[in-house]
Order: structure tokens, then C-alpha cells, then sequence
């Protein structure tokens, strides 16, 4: 198979184990590229790439842009702060003017879950979802599981344990979905208020205790807690939280064994992770960010590819 089943890259949820495969097949051959002196290839050229970002992002938006830049696009960045968003102005009349500009492909983050599928219902545009709220991200999970595979192997059966804020991130669900159609075996871990009640149904195990989880994985992936989209107190303190499920080299030495540890960032380094974990020999932390820009260029390489494009344009 050398097409996607998708037009758009709208969530883990729409893939096939065969896309994801796919996928990384084609960013390998990217990292290739761009671990060459000459970076460039020319894919994408005359094509012209939104990326809308409705919420701040440092990772995803720079990584997304140099992506697009690798390929040889011609790329607009658009930021909410600062825009006409704030006079008033819808988010279909905010795109559907950037697209009157003849922009082919938007990469949009939004902080509504759902946004990307809205957009992809009302625009005649190729839509990356970039991190929809609390919903999806799909192509963190993508480098996430990329990043697992180049340091473990083949993920089936592989034991991931994702940490912190289940209930407010996007990472977890997209991850939970992406290392399941992979065939790997997922934990997620921390306190009862801050696990969804209904995971289990995505085949996940739950654990609320860190040190057990810990045990049983290969791979910790640590998230941050995610406080702007809390409207309530999920637990008493910072400091309590972090005694509880904050990874520090004491609780890691206690294993008496290696294990991966992933953070899809921001870290708020000393709380969920610490800092001689987050730079040590363990982390992969770097790797992952690495391994965004070309996991981004096949996701965009490939949805060009399936709307032809890279044929229409050139
Ligand atoms: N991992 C991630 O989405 O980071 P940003 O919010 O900085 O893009």
C-alpha cells in the first residue's frame, strides 16, 4: 500500500495500522533527507500550506513550519493573538479568507475539541489536525510511537504507561489509540480525578499508583498537568501531586531496571518530571522533537499525494 485510506489527518482514530505503517515508512526516508547536508527535496513545491494556530504552541507550530519548509512549500502562520479573531470573526470566515488566497493545506490547533473535523466538513482543504483541546494530536502520538519503535523494535506487546493528566490531554487519547493499533499493551496512571472514566474501553489499563505502573512498563511517557484547562481543584496540591507521581532518579533507581522515558513537552521540570531524569541517559525527550519534523513531512507528503496535489500544481 502506498496511499493513505484518509484525506485528513484528523485523528488516530481514522487510521489504519497500514496508514500508521505507512507512515513511518515515509519518515524514515525523511529523516534520511534531513540528516543530509542538503535538506531540501522539492515534494511540495507550489504548494501552499496555513498553519492556523489558535492556541499557543512551540513544538508542534516550528516543527509543522520547517516540515513544510523541507518539502519545499510556501508556508502562511497565522496566530489567534493578534488577529481579527478577537473583533469577532468566525473561525469559518477566518479560513475560508486565508483559503480565498488559494492555500491547499491547513494545519490547524484549536482549543475545541472537534474543530479539525468541523473545518474538514466546511472547507474544500486538506486539514491536519495539530492538537484539537482536549480531543486529539495526532501527529504527536505519531512521532511518540515512531520514536518508541526506533529505540524498542516492533511495539506489539511492547508496555507503555502514560502518566499525569489523562483526562485534559489530547497526547494520552491519541497515543492510547495509535500504540493499541500497534498491537503495544497501554497503562495510564495518576490520580482517580484525573483518569477518564470509560478508558478502560480503549483496551487501557488503569493504575493510580506510580510505582506499580512503573514496574510493569517499558516505556514511561510523563505528561504535564494541564492547569488552563481545569476549571476545578483535581488534587490538593502541586506538591502532593508531584510527591505521588512526579518521576525523580530515587524512584527510577528503585526499579532496578532500564526503561524509556518520553515527555511530549512542555515539561514543568521538577513537578511531573525532574531534571536529572528529563536530560538523562533514559530520556528520549529530544528524540521525539527530532523525530516530529519527519513524521510532519510524510503525514503532509502522503495527504498531498492522496489529493494529487503535488500533480495538480506542478
Ligand atoms: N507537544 C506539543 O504539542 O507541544 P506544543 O504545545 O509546544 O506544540
Amino acid at each position: 500500500m502506498n496511499e493513505l485510506s484518509v484525506s485528513h489527518l484528523l485523528g488516530i482514530k481514522d487510521l489504519t495500522r497500514e496508514d500508521i505503517e505507512l507512515i513511518f515508512a515515509t519518515a524514515e526516508q525523511f529523516k534520511e533527507v534531513i540528516n543530509r547536508p542538503i535538506k531540501k527535496v522539492p515534494s511540495l513545491r507550489d504548494i501552499t500550506i496555513a498553519n492556523l494556530f489558535f492556541e499557543n504552541s512551540t513544538r508542534t507550530k516550528l516543527s509543522f513550519e520547517l516540515a513544510e519548509k523541507r518539502l519545499s512549500a510556501d508556508v502562511l502562520n497565522f496566530s489567534a493573538s493578534g488577529s481579527s479573531v478577537s473583533k469577532g470573526e468566525t473561525l469559518i470566515d477566518t479560513v475560508n479568507n486565508i483559503l480565498s488566497m488559494k492555500v491547499d493545506m491547513v494545519v490547524m490547533r484549536h482549543p475545541h475539541p472537534g474543530a479539525a473535523v468541523f473545518l474538514s466538513q466546511h472547507i474544500n482543504s486538506v486539514i491536519v489536525n495539530a492538537g484539537d483541546g482536549t480531543h486529539e494530536h495526532p501527529t504527536q502520538a505519531l512521532l511518540d510511537a515512531f520514536s518508541m519503535r526506533e529505540k524498542l523494535g516492533d511495539l506489539a506487546g511492547k508496555r507503555v504507561v502514560i502518566v499525569g493528566d489523562i483526562l485534559h490531554s489530547r497526547v494520552a487519547l491519541s497515543n492510547a489509540l495509535c500504540l493499541r493499533k500497534l498491537g503495544a499493551e497501554v497503562m495510564v496512571c495518576g490520580p482517580a480525578t484525573l483518569i477518564p472514566k470509560y478508558i478502560e474501553r480503549l483496551g487501557v489499563q488503569v493504575s493510580y499508583n506510580l510505582r506499580e505502573a512503573l514496574a510493569w512498563c517499558d516505556v514511561a511517557n510523563m505528561l504535564r498537568v494541564q492547569h488552563e484547562r481545569q476549571d476545578i481543584t483535581y488534587f490538593p496540591t502541586l506538591r502532593e501531586y508531584t510527591k505521588h507521581y512526579g518521576l525523580n532518579a530515587t524512584v527510577l533507581n528503585e526499579l532496578h531496571k532500564e526503561i524509556v522515558i518520553m515527555h511530549p513537552g512542555p515539561i514543568n521540570r521538577g513537578v511531573e518530571i525532574s531534571s536529572e531524569v528529563a536530560d538523562g541517559d533514559y530520556s528520549i525527550i529530544l528524540n521525539q522533537v527530532e523525530n516530529g519534523v519527519a513524521i510532519r513531512m510524510a503525514v503532509l507528503y502522503l495527504l498531498a499525494s492522496k489529493s494529487q496535489l503535488n500533480f495538480k500544481n506542478n
